[in-house]
């Protein structure tokens, strides 16, 4: 599509909003057109705090279907419409309710931290939800002496025993996308870009991480934190190790300083089957609205609101 027909479409799809009286939430990696037409852009928890927050009816989640299924259990009262209800996620596939359930007889009395990445089901099993933007406070709000089963992502769950200097049992799933970026990746930056920052998803692989933690200039940072940490930095120059639809938002909140993508090839696909065409004809048509069954949602609620309350 040529730059006249991206704008003529996303002044249809701000028209559509105002019509229909809808909110658009959309993530850090979703398309910079996607981005641009937005209420709101941000991380999985800013989203959640949006959804809570909003006076209007309806939302319209550009996102995948965890995030939006969230905001759909935190306001049942308001209409949630994603405009691809296929737009998944590899990590939130890699653990369902029963496998949960098992694990959990496995350990009576542990408690269960699920990573927002994960499905209703799996979220009415937990007792707390938490985001990359909360993770360790969340665990540091659970009584040391309590066992914790930390799901789905082992990468985030190593990161977070290094911080909190607790012992975690964690699931082993992972996000493709993240673990796709690979120490080679980090270490080859690191000696072309001495005067670089670098920032990290919590995410990416283990051993990128362990690396990383070797010197200052290499900050471990959920989305929202990248862009905090990038505007309030004095440094110019960051390399960036997560979906590369971050860029986009890191140049609008910092023009003028310099963001270079780690790794070209750690694009979501999920992500991106949020097209301006599929906003609109959400819009106009009120399609693919997320619901969650009642029983479910009522006791995936609890460990969502406990991640919300916990900043
Ligand atoms: P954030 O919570 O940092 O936005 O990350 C969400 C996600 O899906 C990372 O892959
Ligand atoms: Fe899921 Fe990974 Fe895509 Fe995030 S980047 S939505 S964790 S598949």
């Amino acid at each position: 599509m040529n730059t006249f027909a991206v704008a003529t479409l996303q002044e249809e799809v701000r028209g559509l909003a105002r019509e229909r009286g809808a909110v658009i939430l959309a993530h850090n990696y979703q398309l910079p057109e996607v981005q641009d037409i937005a209420d709101y852009v941000g991380d999985s928890l800013g989203l959640s705090h949006q959804a809570q927050a909003t006076d209007a009816d309806t939302i319209v989640f550009c996102g995948v279907h965890f995030m939006a299924e969230t905001a759909a259990i935190l306001c049942p009262d308001k209409t949630v419409l994603i405009p691809d209800p296929d737009a998944g996620c590899s990590l939130a596939a890699s653990i369902t309710a029963e496998q949960l359930r098992h694990w959990k007889s496995q350990h009576p009395g542990a408690v269960v931290v699920s990573y927002v990445n994960t499905t209703a089901e799996v979220k009415a099993e937990s007792d707390y939800c938490c985001t990359s933007g909360n993770a360790r406070a969340v665990i540091e709000a659970i009584p040391a002496d309590h066992q914790i089963l930390f799901l789905p992502d082992m990468f985030l769950g190593v990161w977070l025993e290094r911080v909190t200097g607790r012992k975690l049992t964690i699931w082993l799933g992972e996000c493709h996308v993240h673990a796709g970026i690979r120490p080679a990746d980090i270490q080859l930056w690191q000696t072309e870009a001495p005067d670089a920052e670098l920032l990290v998803h919590p995410e990416c692989g283990c051993a990128s991480q362990c690396m990383a933690f070797g010197n200052d200039r290499t900050h471990i940072l959920s989305t929202e934190q990248m862009v905090r940490f990038a505007t309030q930095s004095p440094k110019q120059r960051f390399l960036v190790a997560t979906e590369i639809g971050i860029l986009h938002r890191l140049n609008q909140e910092a023009p003028g300083k310099t963001f270079e993508a780690v790794s070209e090839n750690a694009i979501c696909k999920y992500m991106k089957m949020i097209t301006l065409e599929k906003v609109r004809d959400t819009l106009r048509d009120g399609k693919h609205e997320v619901s969650v069954d009642k029983d479910i949602a009522d006791r995936a609620r609890l460990a969502i609101e406990r991640m919300v309350a916990i900043a």
